[in-house]
């Protein structure tokens, strides 16, 4: 028996994340003494606010160390709760509300619980990376719903309408969006709501993961809010939202996503994680209570920066040929277009592990279920920005 089938066919059936394996391949170049800057990871550079690591040391102070209840603390939930509807409009109770190890934890445990073999995921491409792996993982057919800049990387109603079977199971919706910075408006949303309507069977999974960051005027949009005939708490409620302090407060390393839906979807992903993690970190989840119910005026300030690192990027780029790219609206990242330098190439991975002679970490745009170009994350300080564009152009010049 080869090491290789003794694993089990799950995990065969899925791929390592491309982008931690960027990473860690930049990681382990720059520990053999190599310049390079990785602007593959989807972090922000700002260090965890002050009040949310002194919220982390008094809890380990107070000895807040041991086993809580599965979903979270009261308090945590609360302060989810409090956040659900301070920041996305989604009135929810605590009760409603599960904490996990990370906005990537609740997901894996949603499709977990509510996916069998042959069901189908319908996601729109480009994707984030662990959506269809999850999906695969649990034994579920991906089916992607390609979108292009033009269309603002976002799917349409049409699209959804073609795309849904007797086993769509989910609707993955990402807005802001990884790894495109697609934004879905309230009417946006309220087309897709109805096409759903006509479809009682799918679920929705809103991952709002990136809602503090959008450009755009107006209020965030989100489908509970939209369309709150689809999420309600009993049997007929199918929308789950995801949100957490990963990429608003940077604190990806803190492990704290939190999750609202259906009384009947939360419970069943209490049950899974109460064997699998049991609850996230105690200490994290003081923190995260300090980061949802403390000051977030500079949540506005953040964003600000952002979106000048944003313009500044999306110049610089549209300036070298052979690149294009569109303007996100949201999140910290954008997707380059290189379909004119693929001729020389011959795929975007080879083009990718070329800026990385040239000594800088992106990902291919196949990564994320798109073609011809490569994601690069602008969540890095100005002068490293600068830096690794003169170095992509250099590479492509
Ligand atoms: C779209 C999207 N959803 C969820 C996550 C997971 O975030 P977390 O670090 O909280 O697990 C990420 C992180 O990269 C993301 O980009």
């Amino acid at each position: 028996m080869t090491n290789a089938t003794k694993l089990s066919a799950a995990i065969r059936r899925i791929a390592p994340s491309r982008t931690n394996a960027m990473t860690d391949h930049a990681i382990a170049l720059r520990a053999a003494g190599r310049d390079i800057i990785s602007l593959s990871v989807g972090e922000p550079d700002f260090p965890t606010p002050d009040h949310v690591k002194a919220a982390a040391k008094a809890a380990l102070d107070a000895n807040e160390t041991r086993y809580t209840a599965v979903a979270g603390t009261a308090a945590l939930r609360e302060a989810a709760a409090l956040h659900f509807h301070r920041d996305l409009g989604i009135a929810t109770p605590p009760a409603q509300v599960i904490a996990s190890a990370g906005g990537k934890q609740a997901i894996f445990h949603a499709l977990m619980v509510t996916l069998d073999p042959g069901d189908e995921v319908l996601i729109p491409a480009p994707w984030w990376v662990s959506y269809p792996e999850i999906a695969r993982f649990a034994g579920a057919t991906v089916v992607p719903m390609h979108t292009d800049a033009a269309g603002g990387f976002r799917i349409t109603p049409e699209q959804l309408e073609a795309a849904i079977g007797t086993r769509t199971r989910w609707l993955m919706l990402n807005s802001p969006g990884n790894p495109t910075g697609a934004v879905y408006s309230a009417a946006d949303l309220a087309a897709l709501a109805n096409v759903l309507r006509r479809h009682p069977h799918v679920l929705v999974l809103s991952d709002d993961i990136y809602a503090p960051l959008r450009y755009t005027p107006g209020d965030h949009a989100t489908m509970a809010v939209v369309a709150p005939d689809l999420a309600g708490a009993d049997e007929t409620g199918r929308v789950l939202t995801v949100s957490g302090v990963s990429k608003s407060h940077a604190m990806t390393g803190f492990r704290i996503g939190v999750a609202t839906g259906p009384t009947w979807l939360i419970a069943a992903m209490s049950k899974l994680q109460s064997h699998n993690s049991g609850n996230p970190c105690s200490i994290a989840q003081a923190a995260a209570v300090a980061a949802f119910n403390g000051p977030q005026a500079f949540l506005l300030d953040w964003r600000d920066r952002f979106r000048a690192r944003r313009d500044r990027v999306v110049a610089a780029i549209n300036a070298i040929p052979g690149l294009s790219t569109p303007v996100p609206d949201g999140a910290f990242y954008c997707m380059i277009d290189a379909t004119p330098l693929m001729g020389r190439f011959g795929d975007d991975e080879a083009l990718v592990m070329h800026l990385l002679d040239h000594g800088v970490a992106v990902v291919a745009a196949s990564a994320f279920g798109g073609r011809d170009g490569f994601r690069i994350s602008f969540a890095a300080d100005e002068t490293k920005l600068d830096t690794a564009i003169a170095r992509i152009a250099g590479a492509f010049a």
